[in-house]
Order: structure tokens, then C-alpha cells, then sequence
């Protein structure tokens, strides 16, 4: 990417303040997991969204409802409603432009994301059932771990429900760019708002390659030393939060906050613009089938995966180790339909 393309987008992406935009088509979210630490923080963010006119929240227990009513309480943003249990799952979905699984069991230290798949896979096993039956339009995007595994496994069910659309699908990989911004900020000195860095590969320790070598504006620069240092902070850092929680959680702040900000981009999106934003999605353009990296996105999905982008010998490096890595990972979601449905 050009800074000239950058600098087109970049405003798009870290846009946070929505003043009094006026949408021109009523958008409607649905928030699958909104009972968890990470759902309940991004139904918090989105209800800030004057953008989102109907904010859905479901999740498998009644906490959900407790956690609408406060949201109620919130003055403005849009009204909230909620969905708990299995059978208002379709409702719950049926008339959104976004869907957003987040629910997930944490790892726990010791755990890698890759073996959270038995735990997590039956949830978005339901929800790929409910858009498969209720709403085969809206953009569908999983933020549930393994991101890695659990996005080729639901394109492995959508397509066997015969309403599979590559162009709608997305794991939400989006934390993997606020790290290496904030990361990057903090040695410049800096506001990582002000900063991009484009992050490829996957999202986990080995897979998950920033390209520190692509920083923009490029008044900012590091050395090859500092880049890798961060990279390898970067690729630790969801791990090295679930160590200091000691057992109890993974990173849930953060991270509603990057999938916050990825709902943001697609609400835009939605709403007509085309907006550039990190996720994982079908891509085949760097040996594996599905692949993370800056992704342009309008009004009916993915308009422009990433490809060529430049990078350094040692980023070149990192990705040709974590491609084996990934094609692995993608292969075990796919096959992991058959043990499951
Ligand atoms: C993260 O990167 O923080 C998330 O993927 C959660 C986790 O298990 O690390």
C-alpha cells in the first residue's frame, strides 16, 4: 500500500468519534456472546455508535438481559434488545446488516488459541445454523478463537448449507493492528491514532507477522532491531495477558476495543464508504487459503484482500515460517465440521 492509499484510509480506520452524522439507512448490529467480559465491553462500544440504529444482543444465559437494561440506561446511541437462549438465536440475527460472534471460553496459561477449537466451535456451530436459516445478507464476522481454525471451519459449514459468500465472512484479527500501533507509539513517543502498521498472516504466536517495515507516516520510522523486538511483543502479548490474569481470563479491554473498531469500519461500510480494515479472511494470494492482512470493504463485503505488500527479509522470513503454520490451522477447522455436526 501507497501512503498516498494510506492516508485515504487510515482516517476511516481509527475514527472513533462519530459527532452528528446523520446515517443515510438504519443499520442493525446483532452481538452473538454479549453476556461475556469481551461482549458485554463491545456492546458498551457500539451503543456509543450513532451510526447503529438497533443494537441486538443475544447470548446462551439471562445475564444478557440484565446487561441490556443497563445499556438502556446509557442516554443515547441506539435502543438495545435482548435474546437469550438457543431458540431466539434467529430472531436475534434474522434482520441485521452485521452479525459479530464474540462469545468464547478463554484459554488458560499453558493453553495455546489452536486448542480452544473443541471448546468454541459448537457456538459458532449454532450461529453458522441460525445465518444459514434466518439471514444469508449480512456481513458475518467471528471474533471467536482459533481465529485461525474457526473461520475456514465456518466456511466449511456455510458452504454445506449452501449459502457460503466469501465476500461477507470475517475473523476479527483486528487486535493484532491496535498492538502494533500502540506498541510502536509508545518507543516514538507518540499517539498510536497516529500511526499504521499493516499486520499479516494469522492471529497467534507464530502466525501473526507486523510489518513494522510498512509504518506510516514514514516520518516515524524504527530500526530493524526495534522491529523485531516488537514483533515478537506483538505475537506474545494476548498470551502474556492471559499469563498475568492467571486463569481467570484472556485479554477482554483491549480487545472489545479492536473489535469495536473493526464494527466501526463495517458499520461505514454499511453505510456506503469503502473502508480499510485488518481481518482474516478467503484469501489465496500468499499459499494458504484464508489469510489476515489490511482488507478494503464496502457496501457488500470484501472489495480487495491484501497482496504484495512489501516487507524486509526478516518479515519475509517470519511469513514464510507461519504460512506451513496457518495452511495446518486451516485444515484442521475445515475438518473439524465432520467431528462435530
Ligand atoms: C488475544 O490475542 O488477546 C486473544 O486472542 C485472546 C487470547 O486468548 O489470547
Amino acid at each position: 500500500y501507497s501512503s498516498k492509499i494510506l492516508s485515504t484510509f487510515l482516517p476511516k480506520l481509527c475514527k472513533i468519534n462519530v459527532g452528528t452524522y446523520v446515517p443515510q439507512r438504519n443499520v442493525q448490529v446483532s452481538i452473538i456472546g454479549a453476556a461475556g467480559e469481551v461482549g458485554a465491553n463491545v456492546a458498551l462500544l457500539v451503543k456509543q455508535n450513532l451510526k447503529v440504529k438497533k443494537l441486538q444482543l443475544y447470548d446462551d444465559n439471562e445475564k444478557v438481559i440484565g446487561i441490556g437494561y443497563e445499556l438502556n440506561h446509557i442516554s443515547g446511541g441506539p435502543p438495545v434488545f435482548t435474546y437469550a437462549g438457543d431458540s431466539c438465536l434467529g430472531t436475534a440475527i434474522q434482520l441485521s446488516d452485521l452479525v459479530v460472534m464474540v462469545a468464547r471460553i478463554p484459554r488458560k496459561p499453558g493453553n495455546t488459541r489452536y486448542q480452544m477449537i473443541g471448546a468454541n466451535a459448537p457456538g459458532v456451530l449454532r450461529l453458522c445454523r441460525a445465518m444459514a436459516d434466518k439471514n444469508n445478507h449480512a456481513l458475518f464476522a467471528i471474533a471467536t478463537n482459533p481465529v485461525n481454525s474457526l473461520l475456514p471451519f465456518a466456511t466449511a459449514l456455510m458452504f454445506k448449507y449452501g449459502c457460503y459468500n466469501p465476500f461477507k465472512l470475517f475473523g476479527v484479527t483486528n487486535i493484532d493492528s491496535a498492538r502494533s500501533r500502540a506498541y510502536a507509539a509508545s518507543v516514538l513517543g507518540v499517539s498510536a491514532r497516529d500511526l499504521y502498521v499493516p499486520v499479516i498472516g494469522g492471529h497467534s504466536d507464530e502466525t501473526t507477522v507486523p510489518l513494522y517495515s510498512n509504518l506510516t507516516p514514514s516520518q516515524f520510522q524504527l530500526d530493524a532491531c526495534q522491529g523485531e523486538t516488537l514483533t515478537r511483543l506483538v505475537r506474545k502479548a494476548g498470551t502474556e495477558v492471559v499469563n498475568h490474569k492467571d486463569g481467570t481470563e484472556s485479554a477482554t479491554l483491549a480487545v472489545a476495543w479492536a473489535i469495536n473498531e473493526f464494527i466501526e469500519a463495517l458499520v461505514d461500510a454499511i453505510l456506503g464508504n469503502e473502508v480499510m480494515v485488518h481481518c482474516y479472511t478467503a484469501n489465496p494470494h500468499y499459499g494458504t487459503r484464508f489469510f489476515s492482512g489490511p482488507t478494503k470493504i464496502g457496501q457488500d463485503g470484501i472489495i480487495q484482500t491484501s497482496r504484495d505488500l512489501p516487507m524486509s527479509d526478516h518479515e519475509n522470513y517470519l511469513l514464510n515460517c507461519s504460512i506451513p503454520v496457518l495452511n495446518q490451522e486451516v485444515i484442521h477447522g475445515e475438518e473439524f465440521v465432520q467431528y462435530i455436526e
